[in-house]
């Protein structure tokens, strides 16, 4: 933990489970800068992600989110990473260097409900969205345990909550709140 970068926080968690959300609250109350992966891989590429999907497919898409992800370490902020940063060994070993990394935990159900009216997310563009969600969720949620120091249920607590939670755990951890 020592050798952390002390000012770095990054959210990982499935989709809908309130990263951006939550991660501007932390960024606001902790007086850290926020950054957010998925429109720092929007500006790096100058289209959309359905249209990086579309153009390079899901592996172009995710050699683009590790070069984004690597170019974050010139910050020190609360960084929301995208649901599937996760997948990569390589990105797993690089979140946990370079941070302390929080797994926002929900449930299929929010993150049914939370993401039921988007069409910006390729990966859950299908017929039975609850289904594809359920499906990633399994394959998902132990790569997310691997990388976590600590987890905030946030499909069970409220955004300040959450805040509150990750706040008196980086005291805890004796980390700058
Ligand atoms: C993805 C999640 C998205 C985005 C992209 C792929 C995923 O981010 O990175 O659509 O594989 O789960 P959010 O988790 O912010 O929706």
């Amino acid at each position: 933990m020592t050798t952390k970068c002390k000012d770095r926080i990054f959210l990982v968690g499935p989709m809908g489970s309130g990263k951006s959300s939550i991660g501007k609250a932390l960024a606001l109350v902790t007086e850290r800068p926020f950054l957010d992966i998925d429109e720092e891989i929007v500006r790096y590429a100058g289209k959309s992600i359905p249209q990086i999907f579309e153009d390079v497919s899901e592996s172009g898409f995710r050699e683009i989110e590790t070069e984004v992800l690597k170019r974050c370490f010139n910050y020190n902020a609360v960084i929301a990473t995208g649901g599937g940063i996760i997948g990569r060994e390589e990105n797993r070993k690089l979140l946990k260097e370079n941070g302390l990394v929080v797994y926002l935990l929900a449930d299929v159900e929010t993150q049914f409900v939370r993401t039921s009216r988007d069409n910006n997310r390729p990966m859950i563009n299908v017929s039975d969205r609850r289904q594809r969600l359920e499906e990633i969720f399994k394959v998902r949620d132990p790569l997310y345990n691997e990388v976590k120091d600590f987890c905030v249920d946030s499909g069970k607590h409220s955004i300040h909550d959450c805040v509150e939670q990750i706040k008196a755990k980086l005291k805890e951890f004796e980390w700058k709140v």
